[in-house]
C-alpha cells in the first residue's frame, strides 16, 4: 500500500480538527454504525444484556439441532452390550481404578495408531456407563487390549507384574484369585445399565445368572450365550476351577476392542 495519495493530518476530511488546539485525532472519524458500539461499550448494563443474547443464539445454534437427530454416534457392525461376565469384570475395572493409570481411547495420530491399532470409534463405547476413555497414562492404553496377550500372561502380570515386564510399576491384583463372584446381583446390574440406555432384552436378563456362570465354563451349555452377545469369548480364564473376580476381568480385557472388523470397517465420511 502507498501513502501518496492520503493527505496531511490537518488536511483530511475525516481527521477532526480540535477548535481547542488540542491533539488532532489521526484515526478516521467514522460517523455511521459502528460508531453506534460506543453506546454498549460505554454502558456496562446493557453490554451484558446483548453478550447474554448473542452468546444464547450461539448455544442454540450450536445445541438445539441434537434435540433433532436420532443419533449422535454413527452406528458400527459388530458393538454389542456387555456379556454379564464382561460386565462385572468392567465393575472390577473401575473399582481397582484401572482407569487412574490406563486410558481407553486411542486418538487418530499416527504414533497412537501404530501402536495401539485403528482409533478408537465412539460407538466402540457407547454401552460404557460411565466411559472408561481416561485422562492418564502411567500405562498403556487398553482400547484393544483384547486378544493381544494370553490369558496365562494376565493372570502373571496381575499377580506379580514384574514378573513379566521387570521395569513395571503397575501394582499386583493377586488378590481376584482369591475373590470368589457369584454373580448374584448381575441381573440387577445389567437392568440398571439399561435404565441408562444400554439394550438388554427381557431375555438377556432373565438369562444374566445362567450367562455369567456359563462363560466361564467350557463344558456348559453356552449356545444361547453366543446368540445373545455374538463373539464373546468362552473359557475358563484364570485357569482355576472356582469363578473368581479374576475371571470376570480377564474376560473384560480379552474383549476390548475385538467386537468391530476392522478389515471391512469402512468410515461413514470416506464411502
Ligand atoms: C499405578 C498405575 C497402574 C495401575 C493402577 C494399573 N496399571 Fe496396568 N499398567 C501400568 C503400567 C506402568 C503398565 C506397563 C508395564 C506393564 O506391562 O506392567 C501396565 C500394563 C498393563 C497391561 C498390559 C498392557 C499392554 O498393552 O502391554 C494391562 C492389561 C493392564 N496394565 C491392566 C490393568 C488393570 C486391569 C488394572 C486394574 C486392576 C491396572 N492395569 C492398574 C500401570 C498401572
Amino acid at each position: 500500500m502507498t501513502n501518496e495519495k492520503i493527505p496531511p493530518a490537518d488536511q483530511d476530511p475525516k481527521v477532526t480538527q480540535p477548535d481547542d488546539g488540542g491533539i488532532p485525532n489521526e484515526l478516521p472519524h467514522h460517523t455511521k454504525l459502528i460508531d453506534k458500539h460506543a453506546i454498549l461499550e460505554k454502558n456496562a448494563t446493557l453490554l451484558l444484556v446483548t453478550s447474554f443474547l448473542v452468546v444464547t443464539i450461539g448455544g442454540i445454534v450450536e445445541i438445539a439441532p441434537l434435540f433433532w437427530l436420532e443419533n449422535t454416534i454413527e452406528e458400527v457392525e459388530g458393538v454389542r452390550p456387555y456379556s454379564p461376565l464382561e460386565l462385572a469384570g468392567r465393575d472390577i475395572y473401575i473399582r481397582e481404578g484401572c482407569y487412574v493409570c490406563h486410558s481407553q481411547m486411542i486418538r487418530p495420530m499416527r504414533d497412537e495408531v501404530e501402536r495401539y491399532g485403528h482409533y478408537s470409534l465412539a460407538a466402540e463405547s457407547m454401552y460404557d456407563h460411565p466411559f472408561q476413555w481416561g485422562s492418564k497414562r502411567t500405562g498403556p492404553d487398553l482400547a484393544r487390549v483384547g486378544g493381544r496377550y494370553s490369558d496365562e500372561w494376565h493372570v502373571d502380570h496381575f499377580i506379580n507384574p514384574q514378573s513379566v515386564v521387570p521395569e513395571s510399576v503397575m501394582p499386583n491384583y493377586d488378590y481376584l484369585m482369591r475373590a470368589d463372584i457369584d454373580g448374584q446381583y448381575i441381573e440387577d446390574l445389567m437392568a440398571t445399565h439399561k435404565l441408562v440406555g444400554v439394550p438388554y432384552s427381557d431375555e438377556m436378563l432373565e438369562a444374566a445368572y445362567t450367562d455369567f456362570h456359563v462363560q466361564a465354563d467350557p463344558m456348559g451349555d453356552y449356545d444361547g450365550l453366543l446368540e445373545r452377545y455374538p463373539g464373546a469369548q468362552v473359557r475358563n480364564f484364570d485357569g482355576q476351577p472356582e469363578l473368581t473376580e479374576m475371571d470376570a476381568l480377564i474376560a473384560y480385557l480379552q474383549m476390548l476392542g475385538t467386537t468391530v472388523d476392522f478389515s471391512t470397517f469402512v468410515a461413514e465420511t470416506s464411502r
